[in-house]
């Protein structure tokens, strides 16, 4: 990638840092999913996950770089610990993309040179330079990361990266790995490497980190003002722990706050050129689809992409927005895509509208995949006159939710009310195609509902996580339950939308626990060749 020094590069890595928070776990299709999103969304890198760590991962990278990565699509990146396996992995898996790059790190603080890594400061050094040139014999675009660069010593830390440019690293990332530092100390960190670094002209300045104080946009933000020009950032700000600097509240602040940043990027204070790629329209629409597909939930008072965001209840901001919308709205919500939602097909809309639509929001299925998204469509319009985007968009990504489909829902039968004990009946198909039914009671028809399926199931596990939200207004409108479950100390997800809300719910629970159970089939294939 060219050096822009006036523009800002969103390097996205909600498939590889997003995706390490628990039960956030995605299936390449998924994978695949997400990606072609991002690339419409505009953004410049997508790092694809980490090649070496699984076949899975591998494959993932490499097939998101056959697919995604074109010429005119974004640079398809893998992450690689600074070792030679890790490498060549993450070099064969970005092989088929137009544009691909390595990312490798190593530690740098000395607590992790200490306790993790046990080398000392030269023998790092050594490595970095060693596998950066490594890198580099695969491919000109390598990026290098210092981990846990917020906790280095600045002197350390410009050998290192003056060492790491002299060996070909075209991009150093400064990460701030526990999210320890405050936006001007983080500031003056990457000011003093632009300082101290005598070969940074050759690189551009990368910024990561972590949110465990809620400081990483900020840190961000006076990064940029001291001279960064790469943001690694994810979907709704998943991640480890707190997760990382969310995409949309980074590229909004630059884009609300274009004026106040212009000047730091050498433009003119007044310029309206956009300081990044993004297309902000597609901001809502990828949020949702990443909350659906990793079970992970924005919370409502989460900045831009939140239920609330843009809710105005007291009566004072709501007589000030009717007045004049500038009184109590920085952005417009149309901005992020949130009102582009329009009532399109109904129950006599035919497979050419409906393919056309989808077209038109941006999702190409195969013909196996439109034709169950189409019969979905058909029952939910059966019960539902107007379908809206949204609606489509919670079908569509029901349908391409590829959670294996191990157990299947075909009956849920409830029977509940104020004087009546809840009780469920349910009947499964299971993998081997046998029908199973059983039946509970519950402290509600939910509780009923799961308690009914884990009879068949028999796989033990906690629910963790329950929720349901409706798609849009109206009482008619699709239910979207989001569930998580935990078996031992591993988290699966699952998400299914439906206009009968305990329907949702059992088949958001039998999605989740597929994922499990497709999980310790795996580990019992892997067990049986080791
Ligand atoms: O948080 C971190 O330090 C990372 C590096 C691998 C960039 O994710
Ligand atoms: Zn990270």
């Amino acid at each position: 990638m060219s050096r822009q020094a006036d523009r800002i590069i969103i390097f996205d890595t909600t498939l590889r840092d997003g995706e390490q928070c628990p039960g956030a776990t995605l299936n390449i299709d998924e994978k695949l999913v997400i990606a072609k999103q991002l690339a419409r969304l505009g953004v410049d890198v997508i790092e694809a996950g980490f090649a070496f760590a699984s076949p899975g991962d591998f494959e993932a990278v490499s097939k998101i770089a056959q697919t995604v990565g074109t010429e005119d699509g974004p640079v398809i990146c893998s992450l690689a610990r600074a070792r030679h396996d890790d490498i060549k992995a993450a070099a064969a898996a970005i092989k088929p993309a137009a544009k691909g790059r390595i990312h490798t790190f190593i530690a740098t603080s000395d607590i992790h040179l200490e306790y993790k890594l046990k080398k000392t400061r030269p023998e790092v050094i050594a490595i970095a330079e060693e596998m950066v040139a490594y890198a580099k014999s695969f491919t000109d675009d390598v990026e290098f990361s210092p981990e846990d660069a917020g906790r280095s010593d600045p002197e350390f830390l410009y050998q290192v990266l003056e060492r790491a440019i002299a060996a070909g690293a075209t991009t150093v990332n400064i990460p701030d790995t526990v999210g320890y530092t405050t936006p001007s100390e983080f500031g003056r960190i990457i000011k003093g490497i632009t300082e101290n670094v005598p070969n940074i002209d050759k690189a551009i300045i990368s910024v990561h980190g972590h949110n465990d104080l809620g400081l990483a946009v900020a840190n961000f933000l006076e990064a940029v003002k001291n001279g960064a020009r790469q943001l690694e950032c994810t979907i709704n700000g998943i991640g480890e722990r707190a997760g990382n600097a969310a995409l949309e509240e980074l590229v909004m602040a630059l884009h609300v706050r274009r004026q106040y940043f212009n000047p730091f990027l050498g433009r003119a204070k007044n310029s309206e050129a956009p300081l990044t790629n993004i297309d902000t329209k597609q901001i809502y629409k990828t949020s949702r689809l990443v909350s659906n597909l990793t079970g992970m939930l924005v919370q409502p008072n989460k900045a831009i992409v939140g239920a609330n965001a843009f809710a105005h209840e007291s009566g004072i901001h709501q007589d000030g927005v009717l007045k004049n919308k500038l009184t109590y709205e920085i952005m417009d919500a149309q901005l992020i895509g949130l009102s582009d939602n329009q009532i399109v097909l109904g129950k006599h809309s035919g497979r050419n509208a409906f393919r056309t639509r989808l077209k038109e929001l941006g999702f190409e299925l195969s013909e196996n995949d439109l034709n169950k998204a189409f019969v979905r469509f058909k029952e939910v319009a059966d019960k539902k006159k107007e379908i809206s985007d949204w609606d489509l968009e919670a079908i569509v990504n029901d349908e391409i939710q590829q959670a294996p489909d191990l157990f299947k829902v075909e009956l849920v039968q409830v029977s509940c009310g104020s004087k009546a004990q809840p009780t469920a009946t349910v009947t499964l198909r299971t993998p081997d195609g046998e029908e199973l039914t059983d039946a509970a009671i519950g402290t509600g028809p939910v509780d009923a509902v799961y308690k009914a399926i884990n009879r068949v199931v028999n796989v033990p596990n906690e629910l963790i996580e329950f929720s349901v939200q409706s798609v849009t207004g109206g009482i008619d409108a699709l239910g979207e339950v989001t569930i998580r479950l935990r078996h031992e100390s591993r988290v699966f997800s699952g998400h299914a939308a439906n206009t009968d809300i305990i329907v949702a719910s059992a088949q958001a629970y039998v999605n989740a626990l597929n994922r499990l159970y497709a999980a310790l089939q795996q580990e019992v294939k892997e067990e049986v060749t080791a």
